[in-house]
């Protein structure tokens, strides 16, 4: 494998006990906190079906209350360690382009990311930007052993995505979900730890 330079990434706010909420910084994103100031933009990028047709999490059509509510919870999931979730932000406009976020298995030591960018700002690389990130923040701060992802059969740009993260193809989860009435096949992808160092010129 062609090891590369490892991405850099600064965290701001980071606490162990994990009561305050971190921020993340690559090279073109911020990804921080969401807001209630955020429903509004939220709604706007989410009531969308591109977006919404290969997503679990988002109903349709995705109203202001679904944000509002969604957001309420950021805070409290992420004191009880079970989720972590990021606004992403672009940082030379400050502009909400989606969200990323990764849900903890404290257990077993692993955690399962998802993602989702407004229609506008798809391919230009912001969701591998940002899971880039996260990834690094689940091994390097979360101390995670594994972290894995699925996409619908339907969504290969989001299979480009894993990929793109160094992820390896674990299998699929057939008719796994049922979404618009219909049974459909989870692929599956994870990363290990060891696998995630090995990836980087130290
Ligand atoms: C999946 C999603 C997050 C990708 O976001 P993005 O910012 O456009 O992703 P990136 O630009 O980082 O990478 C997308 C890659 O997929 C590729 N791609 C796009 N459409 C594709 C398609 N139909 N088939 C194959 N590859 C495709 C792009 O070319 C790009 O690869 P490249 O960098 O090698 O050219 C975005 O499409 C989305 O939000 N979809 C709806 C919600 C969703 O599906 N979330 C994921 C749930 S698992």
């Amino acid at each position: 494998m062609n090891k590369i330079s490892a991405p850099l990434l600064r965290i701001s706010n980071w606490d162990v006990k994990m009561t305050k909420r971190p921020s993340l910084q690559t090279e073109r994103l911020l990804l921080r906190p969401f807001s209630t100031g955020d429903a509004k933009t939220v709604q706007r990028l989410a009531n969308c079906k591109e977006v919404t047709s290969t997503t679990l999490q988002l109903p349709y059509p995705y109203r202001l209350h679904h944000a509002e509510e969604w957001i309420a919870t950021h805070q409290s999931l992420y004191q009880e360690k079970q989720q972590v979730i990021f606004a992403v932000t672009l940082i030379d406009t400050k502009e909400l382009v989606g969200a990323i976020g990764m849900r903890y298995d404290k257990v077993h030591e692993n955690a399962e990311i998802g993602y989702w960018i407004g229609h506008d700002f798809w391919n230009k690389g912001f969701a591998t930007e940002a899971a880039r990130a996260m990834v690094e923040f689940g091994f390097g701060k979360m101390a995670l052993h594994r972290i894995y992802a699925h996409f619908m059969v339907h969504n290969p740009a989001s299979g480009k995505v894993m990929k793109k993260l160094g992820m390896q193809f674990d299998g699929i989860m057939r008719e796994h979900v049922k979404k618009d009435g219909e049974f459909i096949d989870l692929h599956l992808y994870s990363i290990l730890r060891k696998e995630w160092q090995q990836q980087y010129v130290k």
